[in-house]
């Protein structure tokens, strides 16, 4: 009969020798436990437990669409390492949440005749065929706009201003006179400065790849009411990553060994050269927004609100909160236990975000960082093409399970082609049909 958990007496030895060697550096020493054997209860199975308790998170989603193979990839990956996890014995809680704030989802609520809170209410309703779907199994799914999340980033914040980290400073910035609202980049447009091409983005051109600010556009015009925006000032509140004390911390807590995969250290290592001048590369962090905005109200500050991305990473503590409180689990005392692990599971275009604002906004508010940020690469079908819902090369997820495909074959097949490295993977029909037949 297979012991679910049991360990042979060769793999027994070996823990009870680790047991008593020396503790690994960040980790409780293992201890063995005996659990009953789920197929007959009155056999016991040794198995190698340990006191590690790990909080696991994925890269939560905009909710402003349904979930694309990309998330899915991700919550794979993430889920075949919390099961694997648990088969050691470990305490592990999984969670995830909904992205809800920002201009784009406020927008896209606008136009579909709806209040964000019911635009992202809908979004949300969505998200159990995919998971279910996929045996993707969270403990605990919430939203940014939760009350925890809202609670949480408010006490983040006072903590942060506390600790002398928010300066505010007054910028320019262009306002929608027709809207009556200040204008993100993404919905501003016009011709690039740099080759003249006609409605190009606020931010880089997709004719020429310049990137640029707002204001150097020629003739801008809002995209949301194509009217001309003007320029206006108002008060910001900026996170002081150029504070000294914020790069000493970051430069020592990136490098820390085993933290980082080395090329996503690589890429970030380019902010801890001090510039001509000398002085830090971090700039302040511009983290508040002016209403009208979708997100948390700024302490002390009437008007402003936490610009997406300071709240969007609290969001794992809030979901961690809202299941602890399902549970009956105290959330401050697990959150305060030194030897809890947190673990991020992110793609790569939210590196910066991960390992720079997110261990900064923690630990100068007295939270605890990260143990680990594993960054993967994106999915591209036909030898490196990104996928293309107009070119026919997307990759539906529900599709997929609706032409009653078995989700185990992508599980494998993505357990396959993954690994621990930050390099996108290839999707190719033949590939897939062969590693699953094989
Ligand atoms: O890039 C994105 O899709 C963001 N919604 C990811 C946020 S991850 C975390 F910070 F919440
Ligand atoms: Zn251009």
């Amino acid at each position: 009969m297979v012991l679910l958990g049991g360990v042979c007496d060769r793999g027994r030895a070996r823990h009870a020798a680790a047991a008593a060697g020396p503790k690994m550096q960040g980790f409780p020493a293992r201890r063995e436990g005996v659990i009953e054997c789920l197929l007959c209860p009155t056999t016991k199975a040794i198995f190698c437990m340990s006191d590690r308790k790990l909080f696991v998170t994925t890269a939560l989603p905009y909710a402003n669409g349904n979930f694309h193979i990309g998330h899915i990839m991700e919550y794979i990956q993430a889920d075949i390492w919390v099961r694997m996890q648990r088969m050691h014995g470990h305490e592990v809680y999984f969670v995830g949440a909904d992205d809800a704030h920002g201009a784009p989802i406020m927008i896209a609520a606008e136009k579909a005749g709806k209040t964000p809170q019911q635009f992202v209410a809908e979004i949300a309703a969505g998200r159990k065929q995919y998971l279910d779907g996929f045996h993707i199994a969270f403990d605990n799914w919430h939203s940014t706009d939760g009350p925890e999340n809202h609670a949480l980033a408010q006490a983040i914040y006072r903590d942060l201003r506390a600790n002398g980290l928010i300066v505010t400073k007054t910028i320019e910035q262009f306002f929608d006179p027709q809207k009556g609202m200040f204008l993100p980049d993404r919905f501003i447009k016009g011709e690039c400065p740099k080759c003249g091409a006609q409605d190009q983005y606020g931010d880089s051109c997709e004719a020429c790849g310049a990137v640029y600010a707002p204001t150097e556009l020629k003739n801008p015009y809002s995209a949301l009411s194509g009217a001309t925006p003007v320029l206006k000032s108002s008060e910001h509140y900026f996170f002081k990553l150029s504070d000294p004390r914020c790069s000493a911390f970051l430069e020592a807590w990136t490098s820390e060994p085993g933290r980082l995969q080395p090329e996503v250290l690589n890429k970030i290592r380019e902010w801890f050269v001090p510039d001509e001048e000398g002085k830090s590369r971090l700039a302040d962090w511009d983290i508040s927004r002016d209403a009208p905005y979708f997100g948390i109200e700024i302490p002390d500050a009437p008007g402003k609100y936490f610009y997406v991305w300071l709240d969007a990473p609290i969001g794992y503590l809030a979901s961690l909160k809202n299941y602890f409180g399902k549970i009956g689990k105290d959330y401050d005392a697990f959150m305060a236990d030194p030897e809890v692990e947190q673990y991020h599971f992110i793609g790569k275009d939210i590196i910066y975000f991960h390992t720079l604002f997110w261990p900064a906004t923690l630990h100068f508010s007295g939270r605890k960082t990260p143990t680990k940020v594993f960054v993967h690469g994106f999915l591209t079908v036909n030898n490196g093409e990104k996928m293309s819902k107009s070119r026919g090369t997307g990759l539906d997820p529900l599709k997929y399970l609706q032409l009653g495909m078995n989700p185990e074959w992508l599980r494998y097949y993505l357990a396959a082609k993954l690994s621990s490295r930050n390099e996108d993977i290839d999707f190719n029909a033949d590939d897939f049909m062969a590693r699953v037949n094989a």
